[in-house]
């Protein structure tokens, strides 16, 4: 941390009052996270925006997490994110004319699927979905979306994590034979189309390069060197990954799952470096926290307390972040199904 600029920081934060909030994604550096009144996963995030009475809302993350807040927030309100330029590599799998033109093509074919997106996604992916009435979900609440989107008994399109969708089927037991990993190539051209009518579920073949790095012979390599060490991953790892950890879960998930283990565990974990490094901090001495292999997500780490700083001086001049008009509604209304549905 550099004082300078922290105690620049802390200055405006005092100034500002509850006219400003400062949120940050677990994944953001610690220099951010000492800023942040408050921390979380992305669906923690999401459901504060409505209760925050600030003006200003910074958002320290990725920008699809700044648009969803832009979404959620109430007139008058200013969404600003530090690093303007943090793109979320998997949701940049899916643009949204893609993603239309894909569904239009099943749709063609007889395949009246309902969209559910991984927050991991754009506004305009969010309003394509919403504006067939599906919904958007997060790591934290997949299995209940997906249940929810089965139940509605027209076939499910997941996009864009192709892991987080396998490893949500896995959990609900919709086996590989009931679902079908779509080809997007050549603008959907390359579709199966007979192996996507029959499927309940079908798959973007998207995913975060971040954690595909994290790999099931990691697992057993840790396990061979200490077989009572605990391994727990985030559910955009692979399939083979989550099946051979002891556990799988949201951000959040793996917090949780570190501050309730026994004192003297050792817990090896499969997500982005700056939160692992924060538990490891956090418990030293108590437990050992350590990654199962070392992955930093670039985008993530755009933001800085530099460019945190920058953006408070600039609060009152700033471009907020804003949704396009005619995105806005169809891609809230996917958001506001997400909440209520996992309320
Ligand atoms: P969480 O929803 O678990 O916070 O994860 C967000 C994310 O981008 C993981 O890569
Ligand atoms: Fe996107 Fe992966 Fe970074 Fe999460 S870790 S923000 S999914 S690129």
């Amino acid at each position: 941390m550099n004082t300078f600029l922290a105690e620049k920081i802390t200055d405006i934060r005092r100034q500002r009052g509850s006219d400003l909030a400062i949120l940050a994604h677990h994944y953001q550096h610690d220099d951010v996270v000492a800023h942040a009144d408050i921390l979380g996963d992305s669906l923690e995030l999401s459901r504060k925006i409505s209760s925050l009475a600030a003006r200003d809302i910074v958002f320290c993350g990725v920008f699809f997490m700044a648009e969803t807040a832009a979404m959620l927030a109430k007139p008058g309100q200013r969404i600003h994110i530090p690093a303007r330029d943090a793109a979320c590599v998997m949701s940049e799998m899916a643009p949204a004319a893609l993603v239309e033109t894909v569904l239009a093509r099943l749709e063609a074919a007889g395949k009246h699927v309902l969209p559910l997106t991984y927050v991991n996604s754009s506004a305009a992916v969010k309003a394509v979905v919403g504006a067939r009435g599906g919904a958007v979900c997060t790591s934290a609440n997949a299995g209940k979306m997906l249940r929810w989107a089965l139940d509605q008994g027209r076939g499910v399109l997941f996009l864009p994590d192709k892991m987080l969708g396998q490893n949500t089927c896995d959990a609900l037991g919709v086996s590989p034979e009931r679902r079908h990993i779509l080809d997007v190539r050549s603008n959907g051209a390359r579709i199966d189309f007979s192996a996507a009518m029959a499927a309940e579920v079908l798959l973007w073949p998207g995913q975060c390069v971040i954690h595909a790095r994290f790999k099931a012979r990691d697992i057993e390599a840790v396990r061979q060197k200490n077989p009572a060490a605990k391994v727990v991953v985030h559910p955009e790892c692979s399939p083979e990954t989550v099946k051979a950890a002891d556990a799988a879960g949201s951000t959040s998930f793996i917090i949780k799952y570190v501050a309730e283990a026994p004192a003297g565990a050792d817990i090896v974990i499969g997500t982005e470096i700056n939160l692992v490094r924060r538990l490891a901090n956090k418990y030293r001495g108590e437990k050992t926290v350590r990654p199962l292999c070392l992955s930093a997500c670039s985008n993530m780490g755009k933001g800085t307390e530099e460019n945190l700083l920058a953006t408070l001086v600039g609060l009152d001049t700033a471009e907020p972040v804003t949704v396009p008009e005619a995105v806005r509604a169809p891609a809230t209304a996917a958001v506001t199904r997400m909440l209520e549905v996992s309320a």
